[in-house]
This record gives C-alpha cells, sequence and structure tokens, in this order.
C-alpha cells in the first residue's frame, strides 16, 4: 500500500534551544535560508506523500503562516520583476495539502500522534519529527515507505549512535535481514543502564505506522518523563507483530540542540553553489581557526 498521509509534530516547547523558542518555535529556525520544517514538508513531497498534518500549538500559528499563501508579498514581488522569489514563495504553499491541528498540551510525541487520529483515518502514514532535518539524495521517508511497501510492517528510521547518546534516545532489539535492513523485536525507551541497551541502535525522526497505533497509544500508560512516548507503543507493536528499521542513507541534524543547528547552517552553506566559496574563504580568515 503507498503511504500518501504524513504527520510533522511541531508542537513541543523547545526547552534545549531557549531562548532561541521563547516566542519562535524551534521548527521555524532557519538553515541558511529556509526554515527547517520546510526542508521536512519539501522531503514527504519528494517521497510522494501527498497530505500532511502538522500539529502545532498555542504560539506557533507563524508555521501556518509560513505555508500560507501571501498575497502583498507576492503582489510586491511581481510588481519588482523578481521572478525566482515570487515562485519559491507561491510554491511553498502549493507543495502539498497542508492542514494543522493543535496539541492543547505538551504531553509527549505519542500524545502529539494521536491528535492526527481523525486526518489518518484506516490507512498506513509517515511521522517526520519536527525539529529532525534529514538530507541527502534519496529522501529518507522515501527510504522507509519502499520497505513499508515490501514487508507492511511498521518501519522505522534507525542509526547506532554513541553509548552516550544511547540513553538518551532508544535502544532497538534488532536482527539483520539483508542490507540496510533490520527486523526489530523489542525496544526500550530512554535506558537508563548498560544492562538495559539492545544495541546502539536507536529510532531517529522518522517512521511509518500502522493506524492500529492509535489504539495502542489510547492505551499506553505515560512513561519516561511522564509524558506519553510514542516509542512505548511502538514496542507494543513491535513485540506483537515485529517491526522493521531501515539503516537510512542522509545527513540527520538535530535542530532541537545548539550543536545540531550550527552544524546544519554551516554544511548546508557549504554544499551550496550561492555560497560555498565567500563562505569558505570567511572561515578561513578566522584567526581561531588557524592553529
Ligand atoms: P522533542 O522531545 O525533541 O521536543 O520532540 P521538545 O519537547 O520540544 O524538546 P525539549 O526537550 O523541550 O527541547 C520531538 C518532536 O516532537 C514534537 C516537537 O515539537 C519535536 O518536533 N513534540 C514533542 C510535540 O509535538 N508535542 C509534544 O508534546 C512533544
Amino acid at each position: 500500500m503507498r503511504i500518501k498521509k504524513a504527520v510533522i509534530p511541531a508542537a513541543g516547547l523547545g526547552t534545549r534551544v531557549l531562548p532561541a523558542t521563547k516566542a519562535m518555535p524551534k521548527e521555524m529556525i532557519p538553515i541558511v535560508d529556509k526554515p527547517a520544517i520546510q526542508y521536512i514538508v519539501e522531503e514527504a513531497v519528494r517521497s510522494g506523500i501527498t497530505d500532511i498534518l502538522i500539529v502545532i500549538s498555542r504560539g506557533k500559528s507563524i508555521i501556518e503562516d509560513h505555508f500560507d499563501r501571501m498575497p502583498e508579498l507576492e503582489k510586491h514581488l511581481e510588481a519588482g520583476g523578481k521572478d525566482d522569489f515570487l515562485k519559491d514563495v507561491v510554491d511553498i504553499a502549493q507543495m502539498a495539502n497542508i492542514s494543522f491541528v493543535r496539541q492543547q498540551q505538551q504531553l509527549g510525541l505519542g500524545h502529539a500522534i494521536l491528535q492526527a487520529k481523525n486526518f489518518v483515518g484506516n490507512e498506513p502514514f509517515a511521522v517526520l519529527y519536527g525539529d529532525d532535518v534529514i538530507i541527502g539524495d534519496d529522501p529518507c521517508i522515501g527510504q522507509l515507505c519502499r520497505a513499508y511497501e515490501t514487508y507492511g510492517k511498521g518501519t522505522v528510521c534507525i542509526k547506532e549512535v554513541s553509548k552516550e547518546d544511547i540513553k538518551k534516545y532508544s535502544s532497538l532489539k534488532v536482527n539483520h535481514l539483508k542490507d540496510n535492513i533490520y527486523e526489530i523485536s523489542d525496544m526500550v525507551e530512554k535506558p537508563k543502564t548498560d544492562d538495559e541497551i539492545y544495541s546502539y541502535f536507536s529510532i531517529l525522526g522518522r517512521c511509518i505506522l500502522p493506524p492500529e497505533i492509535f489504539n495502542v497509544l489510547e492505551n499506553t500508560p505515560f512513561g519516561a518523563g511522564n509524558e506519553l512516548q510514542l516509542t512505548d507503543a511502538m514496542k507494543t507493536l513491535a513485540q506483537h507483530d515485529g517491526f522493521i528499521g531501515v539503516d537510512f542513507t542522509g545527513t540527520r541534524y538535530d535542530m532541537g540542540n545548539k550543536l545540531g543547528i550550527l552544524k546544519a547552517s554551516v554544511e548546508v552553506a557549504l554544499s551550496r553553489d550561492d555560497l560555498k566559496d565567500e563562505f569558505l574563504e570567511y572561515l578561513s580568515s578566522l584567526d581561531l581557526l588557524k592553529v
């Protein structure tokens, strides 16, 4: 079955990037000249997704504005003959059918996904975390969609992470199937002790979920950090039906932390033909880099 719908949870408080996120959503933090969430929507669209629900919260309606038409600005650009910019701003509003729902209380990622129940209905759907930008030639969520079409099971994007990071993320019990594909039979969110660590493979920012996830979420108690954890619900499904893990290709930038934001800006700028040379010259002129 082809995946047509995606949910982007973007309602979190973003406390790790305060004070930048006091009044501005972290999902709107730009990488060079595009907000993080636009990279994520573009990745979904390139993967064949046509309907996107963005979960937002109070103070985040600027995200709705970003994906809306802006007649005054369009007229201004048209009058000034700025056709390239005009195309860019109109395209943002026409990439996909984008709708919004509010999560009234920030009770965790699982709770954010529950807000998408009506939008999703009875079909499998993609989830792209609003603060995880993944850049690559083969869009990451497209890699997951293909695996879902082959195996017909919940599918997550996985990578091996360091011993330090595994305790902040989730740890997966994996069995290698072939190439970059793994079968997952169990998982634990934020393992506290070394004994709880199944492997250094963790779920990073993307998944395809079957609609059964909603029923499981509704019956999952609040977990780590007193939040409704999506991983806890996925664990129940994995123990029952198994999950598929795709060790994806692409570079991931965690826009939920300061170092991730800096890395994204530098690397994306250095990959851009219009900026690379000047930016490199600037970087190499910095006394700080001369040892
Ligand atoms: P995070 O746990 O990284 O987001 O969730 P957070 O809670 O904003 O982070 P900190 O710890 O306070 O800095 C990953 C994604 O899930 C969304 C976030 O907006 C982010 O895109 N999320 C998280 C929700 O939509 N609702 C929530 O209740 C929690």
